[in-house]
């Protein structure tokens, strides 16, 4: 049985770039924030104790951290004075001890899980993640030499030599959790930034005679995030690899590109997607299930053998029961389909519940909303519901009813009954023929007045 780590993650950065009142590590990728994927990401590695670090005030991002503690760093004094406040959490903590940044969202747990694994086999005091850079001017560079880390230098400190290396940091640092705290308190600040670089862990570890490593992996996962523009390569990144895996797992895309997921969306084999189909947070579908072209769906369970769309939208609380059909600019809010139901067009249900095998025309509206509170439409199995019907919410439709084409229903309607919530339609013969012919004389007169 080996010791489990902990894991750091640094979150209290101005993070300036992005230009937001929302804190960087809260921006959105995938539907998730950010940092949310980090913690899921080291979550993979089974730590004893994950600690956040945030900003003073930060409420919003300790609340992402939950149920993990956030410590506040008091001012952003740099890596090194963050990873700091967070020693006091790691007490009584003896294993590695795992830096990362909330802002790296891409590293995978794989990557993670092989460095920490060569610093318990090469009794590394300090391991860090490396990447060959196509553009190394952001990163700070490893200083290799002989296959033995010696320094990392940040780019502002870096001289003409070591600029030219290409070996890079990712931020990511194994740590021995019984040396951390001697290595962390001894960092300094004369540097170009005058800041306290969590990087010099690597030269102190060294001059106090400890090994440390540099494990090399896949520059893709470790760009950072910290403008918008690096928000949206990011979100592409992860794309990729969730389409990758959905595929992988079974599922049909006919242009891959242009489908967005969700980190957490569920998809069962042999479900099918069209192009440009968005899935928001918290979506699941079953097997078989069809998704054409141009559908927005969100917070919803879609179950086996169901059609979707084209151009449907599924809004959260809805649940689309096995064999549903969902057709073209059909919109579900918080509404249950039960078995076989069909909404083939044009309709808005919400907060409604649908019968199996029940019909809804084109056109019908669940009036859901009036203007303070939402009510709800309750609609039996077998029920039809003719088109351009408006269902005032709260009402019942019964099972095996009928609404008839263009209804008002404002009463519930029992069991088996028609129901007719609209004019009768009266019927003049020859009157349009009548109307038609005295218009006709009418603009012949005006005509010849004008002449004259
Ligand atoms: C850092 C590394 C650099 C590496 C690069 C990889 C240091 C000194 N430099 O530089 O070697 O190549 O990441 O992207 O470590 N943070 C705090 N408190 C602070 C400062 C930062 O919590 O006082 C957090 C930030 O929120 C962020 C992370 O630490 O999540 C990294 O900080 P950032 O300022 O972006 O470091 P870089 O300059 O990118
Ligand atoms: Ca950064």
């Amino acid at each position: 049985m080996t010791t489990p780590i902990a894991v750091v993650v640094l979150a209290a950065g101005a993070g300036t770039r992005m230009k937001s009142t929302l804190p960087k590590v809260l921006h959105p990728l995938a539907g998730w924030p950010m940092v949310r994927h980090v913690l899921d990401n080291v979550g993979r590695l089974r730590p004893g104790r994950i600690v956040g670090v945030i900003a003073p005030g930060a409420d919003a991002v300790a609340a992402a951290f939950a149920p993990h503690p956030a410590v506040v760093q008091k001012r952003p004094l740099g890596t090194g004075d963050a990873a700091k406040a967070a020693l006091g959490a790691l007490k009584g903590h003896r294993g590695p001890v795992l830096v990362v940044f909330g802002d790296a969202p891409l590293v995978t747990a794989e990557s993670m899980r092989r460095l920490v694994a060569a610093c318990r086999r090469s009794r590394a005091a300090v391991g860090v993640l490396g990447f060959k850079a196509r553009d190394p001017s952001p990163y700070g560079r490893l200083i290799v030499h002989g296959g033995v880390l010696e320094k990392i230098v940040e780019s502002k400190d870096a001289n003409a030599v070591e600029k030219a290396v290409d070996f890079c940091n990712s931020g990511v640092m194994c740590i021995d959790g019984a040396l951390i705290g001697g290595l962390l308190r001894a960092i300094r600040n004369n540097n170009a930034k005058r800041e306290f670089y969590l990087t010099d862990a690597v030269a102190l570890a060294r001059a106090a005679g400890h090994r440390t490593i540099a494990v090399e992996g896949d520059e893709e996962e470790f760009q950072g995030i910290n403008s918008r523009a690096e928000l949206a390569v990011g979100e592409r990144a992860l794309q990729r690899r969730l389409r990758a895996a959905a595929m992988a797992a079974g599922v049909t895309m006919t242009d891959p590109d242009t489908v967005w997921l969700a980190a957490d969306t569920r998809l069962s084999p042999d479900v099918s997607i069209g192009p440009c189909v968005r899935f928001g947070p918290g979506v699941s579908v079953a097997s078989g299930v069809q998704i054409k072209a141009f559908c927005d769906i969100e917070g919803a369970r879609i179950g086996r053998g169901a059609l979707i769309g084209p151009f449907a939208r599924i809004r959260p609380g809805s649940d689309v029961g096995e064999e549903v059909h969902i057709g073209n600019f059909v919109e579900l809010k918080a509404t249950r389909m039960a078995r076989g139901a069909k909404a083939n067009h044009l309709a808005y249900l919400g907060d409604s519940a649908i019968g199996q095998r029940s019909n809804i025309g084109a056109g019908t509206i669940a009036v859901n909303y009036d203007g303070y509170g939402k009510h709800r439409t309750v609609i039996g199995a077998d029920a039809f519901v003719g088109s351009n019907s408006s269902l005032v919410a709260p009402v019942r439709v019964g099972r095996g009813a009928n609404v008839t084409a263009g209804s008002v229903i404002t009463e519930d309607v029992p069991d088996g009954a028609m129901a007719f919530g609209r004019a009768r339609q009266v019927t003049k013969k020859g009157r349009a023929t009548a109307l038609r012919a005295k218009l006709k004389e009418r603009a012949a007169a005006a005509k010849q007045a004008k002449k004259k």
